[in-house]
């Protein structure tokens, strides 16, 4: 799967661990930054993340700051992106499974490694159900200006 990721200085340490994952695993990856722990804004670093899933050129994006929130609520203000969350398994499923969510955020600062990864892991492989469902993610784009 082609994905794109993106930090803060808050999501750094878990996005390189992320990325490294990812390529582990055979996925075709593109890292956006930040590659230092020097601080930054989180919108700033959520734009290119976001245009990559937009333009189709990238099938998902993982973005990753302090507390996960800052880049969710900055990528959820583009039309056409359903930004998550996930700091558990069952959000991972389900936002995909009734949401499409095509970028999953984590909070660098509150959770592990291993429970990220693990997070991540059933978020790729896990299918969106469409049919009632995509109604719903229909009316979504409706509500966007
Ligand atoms: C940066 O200190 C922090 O505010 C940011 O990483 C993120 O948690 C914001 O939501």
């Amino acid at each position: 799967m082609k994905i794109i990721l993106g930090a803060d200085h808050g999501g750094y340490e878990l996005k390189n661990h992320l990325t490294e994952w990812l390529k582990q695993q055979g996925h075709e990856v593109k890292d956006t930054g930040v590659f230092s722990s020097d601080s930054v804004d989180y919108p700033d670093m959520t734009r290119p993340v976001v245009e990559g899933v937009l333009s189709n050129d990238f099938e998902r994006g993982i973005l990753v700051c302090g507390s996960g929130v800052g880049v969710n609520i900055s990528a959820n203000r583009f039309k056409g992106i359903r930004a998550v969350t996930c700091h558990d398994v069952v959000m991972a499923r389900l936002s995909r499974e009734h949401n499409n969510a095509n970028i999953v955020t984590f909070g660098g600062r509150f959770i592990a490694k291993e429970l990220a990864i693990e997070i991540l892991s059933v978020w790729l492989k896990t299918d969106f159900l469409a049919g009632r469902h995509q109604i719903r993610i229909d009316k979504i784009e409706k509500l966007e200006k």
